[in-house]
């Protein structure tokens, strides 16, 4: 059974699980949008395992879970808005609880959650590893995930089999409405980019879905994995995606502490205009601090490799292409073939 799986994340775990042979039954919001997104891939979800609802909706979770062998909940509302705050809350915390508790409740011997390794971030927070503390969140959204944090492990410290991924930025082609880090590299060209201070570290969202897999298929037993491709400055992500494109990405140099100072001004205004961009303190702490994390144990552990930024960033503006998100002009030599 598989939540969000018309989402990026979840479409790109949904064809992982098929491709290696496993039968999915999906929970969505939207049938339609199953045929827009698995028909050009040629993934085959038979209509019978498409079952419409929201994951906060205890009578749809359950008849979704009903004779499945194992969840992936990779489902999550995601809005920056300040009126939207407490669905997020509301809804991700349900979700969790109804999605991965019922599962456990259930006693599947798989269980597979999407976290995010930002949970352990704090300003000045030294390289992120699982070991540290969950930090304070300052979003409805950031709170939810740190809120899902420990509803899961009361639930793995009670014996479920659960099996968290902590992803970085997700980057990566064939994403069904363009999610965050997707956006960043999008509006990049068709806007302006920001040079500052600090790193930015992504994972491959297709590594991220052969992890799902291996999560997936463990034996048994409760287990936690990073998911971290690449860490690169700002300066060496615009130099390498120039050089990809033989173009050049126009960015504004601005000094980190200036930076930190717009997403403050960012929050003010948020309480007055409720955007959805991330323009917060929070944001700018994360762009100008990234202290990085360590991905190397799960390719020890499970043998995924993140595969190179200079692969993803292609593979990606190539799909923005041909998708029509971005124009020849824009993707440069990355257009050709
Ligand atoms: N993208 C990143 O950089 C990133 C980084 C770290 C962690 N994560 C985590 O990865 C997971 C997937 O994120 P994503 O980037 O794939 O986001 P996404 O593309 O927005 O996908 C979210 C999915 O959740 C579904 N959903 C939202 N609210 C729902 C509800 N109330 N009931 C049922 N389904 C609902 C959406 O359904 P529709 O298809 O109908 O919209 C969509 O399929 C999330 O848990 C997120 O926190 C993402």
């Amino acid at each position: 059974m598989v939540t969000g799986g018309t989402g990026f994340v979840g479409s790109h775990t949904v064809r992982a699980f098929v491709e290696a042979g496993h039968s999915v039954r999906l929970l969505v919001r939207d049938r339609e949008k199953v045929r827009r997104v698995f028909d050009p891939c040629g993934v085959a979800i038979p209509e019978s395992d498409v079952i419409v609802g929201d994951i906060a909706d205890a009578d749809r979770v359950g008849e979704a879970l009903a004779g499945c062998d194992a969840a992936f909940h990779g489902a999550a509302l995601v809005d920056l808005r300040r009126k939207f705050a407490q669905r997020v809350l509301a809804t991700n915390a349900r979700g969790v609880d109804l999605v991965i508790g019922g599962a456990a409740r259930l006693g599947l011997p798989s269980i597979v959650y999407v976290s995010s390794i930002a949970i352990f971030f704090y300003p000045g927070s030294p390289p992120l590893r699982l070991d540290m503390p969950v930090a304070q969140a300052s979003t409805a959204y950031a709170q939810s995930k740190a809120d899902a944090e420990h509803v899961v492990r009361r639930f793995q410290a009670g014996g479920a089999p659960i099996r968290v991924s902590y992803p970085t930025g997700i980057i990566g082609p064939d994403d069904p409405e363009m999610s965050d880090a997707n956006h960043a590299l999008y509006s990049w060209y068709v806007d302006t980019g920001i040079d500052t201070s600090g790193f930015f570290q992504i994972t491959d969202v297709r590594d991220l879905a052969a992890l799902h897999l291996r999560q997936l298929e463990l034996p048994e037993g409760a287990h936690r994995h990073v998911a971290a491709g690449p860490r690169l400055t700002w300066r060496e992500t615009y130099e390498l995606l120039d050089e990809l494109t033989g173009g050049r990405v126009r960015r504004i140099p601005i000094n980190g502490r200036v930076l930190r100072a717009f997403g403050s001004v960012g929050d003010v205004i948020k309480r007055v205009y409720d955007f959805n961009l991330p323009i917060t303190r929070d944001a700018m702490e994360y762009a100008t601090g990234w202290p990085g994390v360590d991905g190397s144990e799960t390719t020890e552990q499970l043998g995924i490799e993140f595969r190179s930024a200079a692969t993803t960033y292609a593979d990606t503006l190539r799909w923005m292409y041909r998708a029509g998100h971005l124009e020849a002009k824009h993707v440069g030599r990355l257009a050709d073939g």
